[in-house]
């Protein structure tokens, strides 16, 4: 079982990173094989907009990103982890969402993968990021395992120990979900069968050359 850990935080050794140390040790301790990528280290350009990735299933921007394209593709799922800046995600994370958004969101190809969101935020706002975001739902449609969201104060008073042991239960579950492919609950499995109907109803069927791709993967997985 291979989970990827994503740091989304250009911040080195703050709470978040602490808190995703102490998931990498969880899962290695429960049978995971673990690998942490901290974004702010890649080479990750801003995506231009061409649309050629919908088209082609090809970026034509050359740096880091299809390698983590391939990381993510062979994991079993993520831990995703950013603290709230303004509100919203960290620009380092969004960024990198950004350039997989119709590669891996519009075409479905994480459907099937699960995902854990680590947050923490100063006071407040930006929960609903983190579940959208570094959860990767909207698009993506990942199975949800978990959301760890703290407000620490600023600067942080809460310390990723003191989190210890929500951490490990979150870990935990998130090793039990993959093992079991637990499905998804009732709310999601409609909220997924919505969204493909009105993707693939106003805008896959409409424009057939713009999302050839995309109406190529799916295809192949029957929603199409
Ligand atoms: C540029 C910036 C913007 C921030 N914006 C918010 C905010 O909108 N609301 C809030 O409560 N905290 C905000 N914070 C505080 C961070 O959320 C907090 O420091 C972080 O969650 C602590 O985790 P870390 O040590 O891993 O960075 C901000 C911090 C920075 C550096």
């Amino acid at each position: 079982m291979k989970v990827l850990i994503l740091n989304g935080n250009p911040k080195k050794d703050g709470f978040v990173a602490g808190c995703l140390d102490r998931l990498a040790a969880a899962l290695a301790s429960g049978g995971a094989e673990t690998e942490t990528v901290r974004l702010a280290d890649g080479n990750i350009r801003d995506c231009i907009g061409c649309f050629q990735c919908l088209r082609s299933g090809e970026c034509p921007l050359r740096d880091d990103v299809p390698g983590l394209i391939a990381r993510m593709t062979a994991a079993d799922g993520f831990v995703i982890g950013a603290p709230v800046r303004n509100g919203a995600t960290t620009a380092c994370y969004k960024r990198f969402l950004e350039r997989i958004t119709y590669l891996l969101g519009f075409s479905l190809a994480l459907e099937d993968k699960y995902t854990l969101a680590l947050s923490s935020v100063g006071f407040m706002g930006g929960r609903g990021a983190c579940r959208e975001h570094l959860g990767l739902q909207g698009p993506f449609h990942t199975r949800l395992s978990g959301v760890v969201f703290r407000a620490v104060g600023m600067p942080p008073k809460v310390t990723p120990a003191d989190l210890a042991p929500e951490l490990d239960r979150a870990a935990r579950r998130l090793i039990a979900d993959i093992a079991s492919r637990r499905p998804r609950s009732a709310g999601a499995r409609l909220s997924f069968a919505v969204d493909r109907f009105v993707v693939g109803r106003f805008m896959l069927r409409k424009q057939p050359d713009l999302y050839a791709y995309i109406i190529e993967c799916w295809k192949r997985k029957g929603y199409l």
